[in-house]
């Protein structure tokens, strides 16, 4: 296919601002040299630490993207603790995750609030990356196509055309996070073949063609190319291995 992979480490809750600005200065110098044009690499810090990265970034001309973890479904007003997606747009974020497992899970995000937050953050010129992925439970019963369409239909509701060929999807099986325990090459290839499928229905063959499918959970290097080899899987989002510069490097893929 010609869509470029993508390669975003989500942070989660690490690093403050002074590590982040180490963190993103060693994978710069760890990429200096490498041929990676075929890729694009992109890290999601805590909102604390954004303003670093973007004068890092931006003084440098660093070919590192970034973006945020989580927007508000506001636009603005009395919504305490909350950022919303003009905030990231004016700090020129490329992109923001929407739909974590974890914001799914532990705050209680639905597919409702997170279609109203991809709303938000193309309202705003910010790329949403929208994490898909079935529990354990799901996963026995074999009902895990069935779940992920369920989670896509919903995020995708008066999500236009013209915004979905530039959307990015993250298929996460949540069993997958954090564990050790990664999906099998063809577990995530019959899921994002079968979202594919589904953009193609909801949109068209053009734009089915023009999203990115991520496959996030447990990536490591020495897992990342078979997974990512696989035809409807265009990239990673990684967790605890885009902590470490060498081992994040090692999971993006360089001159082929
Ligand atoms: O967003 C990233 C995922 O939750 C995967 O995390 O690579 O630590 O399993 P992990």
């Amino acid at each position: 296919s010609n869509r470029l992979p993508l390669i975003a480490g989500n942070w989660k809750m690490n690093n403050n601002h002074l590590e982040a600005i180490a963190l993103v200065q060693k994978l710069a110098f760890a990429l200096e040299d490498k041929d990676y044009d075929n890729a694009e690499v992109v890290v999601l810090p805590p909102f604390t630490d954004l303003r670093s990265v973007q004068t890092l970034v931006d003084g440098d001309k660093l070919r590192i993207g970034y973006g945020a973890q989580d927007l508000s479904a506001h636009e603005k007003g009395a919504h305490t603790g909350e950022v919303s997606g003009s905030m990231l747009a004016k700090l020129e974020c490329s992109y923001v995750l929407v739909g974590h497992s974890e914001r799914r899970e532990h705050h209680a995000e639905d597919d409702a609030l997170v279609n109203t937050k991809a709303k938000a953050a193309f309202g705003n010129g910010v790329v949403p990356i929208v994490c898909v992925g079935e529990g354990l439970q799901v996963r026995k019963a074999g009902n895990q196509v069935e779940h992920v369409l369920g989670q896509v239909d919903g995020a995708l509701k008066d999500i236009t055309a013209e915004q979905a060929e530039k959307l990015v999807i993250a298929y996460e099986p949540v069993w997958a996070i954090g564990t050790g325990e990664v999906a099998t090459p063809e577990d995530a290839q019959e899921v994002c073949s079968a979202i594919r499928t589904r953009l193609a229905e909801l949109y068209s063959p053009e734009v089915a063609g023009a999203v990115r499918l991520l496959y996030g959970g447990s990536v490591k290097g020495d897992n990342a190319a078979s997974i990512m080899g696989q035809d409807d899987v265009d990239g990673a989002l990684v967790g605890g291995a885009s902590l470490k510069a060498d081992d994040f490097v090692k999971i993006i893929r360089f001159g082929d």
